[in-house]
């Protein structure tokens, strides 16, 4: 390859990468393009000028801002993994950097009131189970999820630090937001209140705190790469009590907690230097 094209990031190894992203040490992931801006602008301390995006912006938003990045990954498991591995070549390969991936989201509570904040231990896909499964030369692949004890600790004690309702356990990816988790609110749905309601009450009997839609794709990239990575999310409804999300209640609880994050490694690597 002469040139390589990280085609849906809009950017190539022909570009200076390394002088553009070389800095680059945290990278955030929310799924929309206005919560990445949201982040940038909440990571600057200029507040005149709104943080441009870098390169192609019809899949995915980037904002640099110092040594983070903001990123929108849209949503489910394709759109996340392809970000996943163009940044990964982005970053580790041509900026020759080495970054930590935190995911920041919403999610869906089970037995968890909304405006929590859960702080994933282990990402868990529709079976309960601990590993991504793929197909690949159209043979099944399965790989292990993996979210680093040590950021999840660290959010951990920042959140009871600052006494934001939070708690850490397992979550669970599904890939679509109506069948696979259970609503029957969808536009197809088969099966009985009844059903659904034995079937959350299992998902509660596992320890599954809550649900989303990228934290495998998410966690088992992360672990084939070994990339130090954690994910945060807001809880915006309690499962067992309804499926409709009414309105966007906002990530503030995540936010908070990440931004203070990002206060204390800056200061950190700075005390380093
Ligand atoms: N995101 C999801 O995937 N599910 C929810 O219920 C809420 C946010």
């Amino acid at each position: 390859m002469t040139i390589d094209y990280l085609y849906h990031l809009g950017l190539d190894s022909g570009m200076n990468l390394q002088g553009m992203f070389g800095d680059v040490r945290l990278v955030i992931m929310g799924g929309s393009k206005e919560r990445a801006l949201m982040i940038a602008r909440q990571l600057t301390t200029d507040n005149t000028t709104l943080p441009k995006p870098i390169g192609r912006t019809d899949r995915y938003h980037i904002y640099k801002v110092g040594s983070c990045l903001s990123v929108s990954h849209g949503m489910g498991a394709p759109s996340i993994s392809i970000l996943l591995h163009e940044l990964y070549k982005l970053l580790f390969v041509y900026a020759k950097t080495e970054a930590e991936f935190v995911r920041i989201g919403t999610s869906g509570g089970i037995g968890i009131e909304p405006g929590t904040v859960v702080i994933t231990t282990e990402s868990v896909n529709e079976r309960n189970e601990a590993k991504q499964d793929l197909c690949i030369l159209g043979r099944l692949v399965s790989r292990p999820t993996y979210l680093s004890p040590e950021l999840i600790d660290k959010l951990y004690n920042i959140s009871t630090s600052l006494a934001i309702p939070c708690r850490k356990g397992k979550t669970m990816s599904c890939n679509d937001f109506y069948e696979s988790q259970a609503r029957m609110d969808g536009a197809i749905c088969n099966y009985t209140k009844e059903d659904r309601e034995e079937y959350l009450n299992r998902l509660a009997g596992y320890g599954v705190l809550n649900i989303e839609m990228e934290g495998v794709a998410f966690a088992a990239f992360c672990f084939e790469k070994k990339i130090k990575c954690c994910m945060i999310t807001t809880v915006l409804l309690n499962r067992l009590n309804g499926d409709q999300v009414k309105a966007e209640l906002s990530m503030i609880g995540a936010l908070q907690v990440l931004l203070r994050y990002v206060e204390e490694s800056m200061t950190r690597s700075k005390e380093d230097h």
